[in-house]
């Protein structure tokens, strides 16, 4: 039988969640899109001279091209791969000690509850460098921790109580002063906004869903006193200069003594159930028995923010930004001052949203205000290549507020909202009124429902059958508005595999053999409008990944849809997490999860592979992005 916790967390879900339909696997076959075919239909709609007014943006160089860098070819050697001219360094570690009364880490033992809670969390993921009093800070999730590893020393006995809070200890958030000096960039041990925010963290649940009877528990019955977050993907920054982290697979650590222990269907469409991802939580904190506490998952699953200049800040869970399997938060400053948050909920089948404030952002207003009233809407995409944002309210839903905001997939789902390909990261391009989203991949597009019943056809911007390879969709608000309900969307890229597949699944015309990859995951803008693309992949190098090599991360020029890969990660690594230091000179990037099947011995090169943020520089210094 396989082990829950050697599942992802996509086919995780769907053991303790089977959809409605069985797959048909013989019958399957990408639908008979000829790659000219689709490329005509779609990426016509809206072309990017439509989309950008045409105007290549003052950086573009004389020759036309923006990137400052030679393309670089597949990897599949251990190591990070970058262009000539570039250079890289370790900046933090899974267990790397943020204070000097802990220890460094021991590749044996793997550390203790006690010394994981005050080092660097694994598994990084989202993060922001955020510049304060003349320092720099390092704000990064700490998404999972892989127990193969983590437990490592334990062999067939398995972890001990201890054992178990360390694997939840090295999930969270890490905030961590970083100083470049002689060694490059390392963390400032003791620093005073060193800070770990855990599963155990104390937070406030704000917004409609706060005090509801939905989130009160024996613990807390007021249903306002949330302990900790987990899981945290994606991320974004608000205006004023907090950190907003992201709950996603929030469900895999709960479960019942009982396996038999049904939950409610509300529960379900949430990937809760008896059994959870191998975290074993439940036996060591009673919140996450779900047949004791059947409450306690509806305090997760929402973004989190957090003060980073300042350790003894309580971090707020916002519930008026929904809950789902948040993947990230992308805050804009609408021309009328409203802030507009956009979000993927990432799963097979899930939705796009949107948030709206009710008042407006100016520097001094009450910020609080700001992120807890507000609309959410949820997006619906035309073949027309129109789109439009369907509003979550009373009044289309029949749920009050604050079930919206705690049962917001049941909400989007009543509006019909269009079931997307895994929404992952949003980025706007600083250079036009346009957002991008990943859509990593769907094996179930156009054969089986999302966990609530929504059917998943082809087309739109999922345009391919069991999508194996994923997309980019991006869209334009109308008039540039980004509170207008109406957009206009294209594809800027579907990935694929040119040298193995002629039809659809060869991907867009801006993909070739030099440039493929699939699963697109992380994205940000740099700050002169290059968009940067990094994959959570199939990193088997063969079949239909044959030529892909390791997980990567490449460089889009959004005005041409020119693409060239920048970077390639260690050995079955995911590439996720990019920021820039104030002056742009380095680039942080953060390396997940490497050898999670037992094959990389990154970056220390011993037995015990670790997560790790990398730096990126130009060896001459100059400007990076
Ligand atoms: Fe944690 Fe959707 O990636
Ligand atoms: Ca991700
Ligand atoms: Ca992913």
């Amino acid at each position: 039988m396989t082990k829950n916790h050697t599942l992802s967390f996509d086919d995780f879900d769907e053991v303790v969640n089977p959809r409605l339909l069985e797959p048909e696997f013989d019958h399957v076959v990408e639908r008979a899109l000829s790659r000219r075919g689709f490329i005509g239909g779609i990426l016509a709609l809206g072309s990017v001279t439509a989309l950008t007014g045409g105007v290549l943006p003052a950086t573009a160089r004389a020759d036309g091209s923006r990137f400052a860098f030679e393309a670089i070819s597949t990897s599949t050697a251990d190591t990070i791969t970058v262009p000539e001219g570039f250079k890289t360094e370790i900046v933090a570690r899974w267990g790397d000690p943020l204070f000097s009364d802990t220890p460094e880490f021991d590749p044996l033992t793997r550390g203790t509850a006690a010394s994981q809670a005050r080092a660097f969390g694994d598994n990084t993921d989202g993060m922001d460098i955020f510049s304060h009093a003349g320092r720099t800070l390092l704000v990064v999730n700490n998404e999972y921790t892989n127990r193969d590893i983590i437990w490592g020393d334990r062999g067939d006995a398995g972890p001990d109580a201890d054992g178990i809070l360390k694997g939840m200890m090295a999930h969270g958030v890490t905030v961590v002063e970083l100083a470049d000096g002689e060694n490059g960039w390392q963390m400032v041990k003791d620093s005073p906004y060193n800070r770990r925010i855990t599963p155990q963290t104390e937070m406030l649940l704000t917004g409609p869903a706060a005090g509801h009877d939905l989130v009160k528990t024996d613990a807390d019955p007021t249903g306002t006193k949330v302990q900790g977050t987990w899981n945290n993907c994606g991320n974004g920054v608000t205006p004023w200069g907090t950190y907003l982290a992201c709950e996603e697979n929030f469900n895999g650590y709960f479960s019942a003594e009982d396996e038999a222990h049904e939950v409610s269907a509300d529960l379900k469409r949430y990937g809760i159930s008896a059994k959870d991802w191998g975290y074993r939580w439940a036996e060591v904190d009673t919140r996450f028995d779900v047949a004791q506490n059947p409450n306690e998952p509806n305090r997760a699953g929402y973004v989190v923010e957090i003060d980073p200049t300042d350790a003894t800040s309580t971090p707020k869970k916002r519930s008026a930004l929904g809950r789902m399997k948040h993947e990230n938060a992308e805050c804009v400053v609408n021309n009328d001052g409203k802030l507009v948050i956009y979000m993927g909920d990432d799963e097979r089948g899930e939705f796009l949203y949107r948030y709206v404030s009710n008042n407006v952002y100016a520097p001094g207003v009450d910020t609080d205000d700001l992120m807890d009233n507000g609309t959410l809407y949820a997006a619906k995409f035309h073949d027309t290549g129109a789109g439009e944002w369907l509003e979550l309210s009373e009044a289309t839903t029949g749920m009050s507020k604050a079930e919206i905001c705690i049962h917001t997939r049941q909400a989007a789902s009543k509006v019909g909202a269009t079931t997307m390909d895994r929404p992952e990261w949003v980025a706007t391009n600083p250079n036009a009124p346009e957002l991008y989203c990943a859509l990593t991949n769907n094996k179930n597009r156009g054969i089986k429902p999302n966990a609530g019943g929504d059917l998943t056809p082809v087309g739109g911007p999922n345009p391919r059958e069991a999508n194996k390879f994923g997309q980019i969709v991006r869209w334009k608000p109308n008039a540039g508005d980004h509170t207008s309900n109406g957009f206009a969307w294209d594809l800027y890229v579907m990935a694929g595999n040119p040298d193995v597949h002629q039809d659809a699944r060869a991907g867009s015309d801006n993909l070739s053999s030099g440039n493929m990859f699939n699963s697109p995951d992380g994205l940000a803008f740099d700050e002169a409008g290059l968009l940067w693309i990094q994959t959570d992949g199939n990193y088997s190098n063969a079949d239909d990944f044959a030529g892909q090599g390791n997980n990567q991360m490449l460089a889009g020029d959004p005005v041409t849809g020119e693409i060239r890969r920048f970077l390639v990660g260690p050995n079955e690594c995911e590439v996720t997490g990019l920021s820039w230091s104030a002056d742009r000179r380095t680039m942080f990037v953060g390396i997940q999860h490497p050898g999670e099947d037992g094959g990389s011995h990154w970056p220390d090169m011993n037995d015990v592979p670790r997560s790790a943020i990398i730096a990126v520089r130009r060896e001459d210094g100059g400007i990076i992005g």
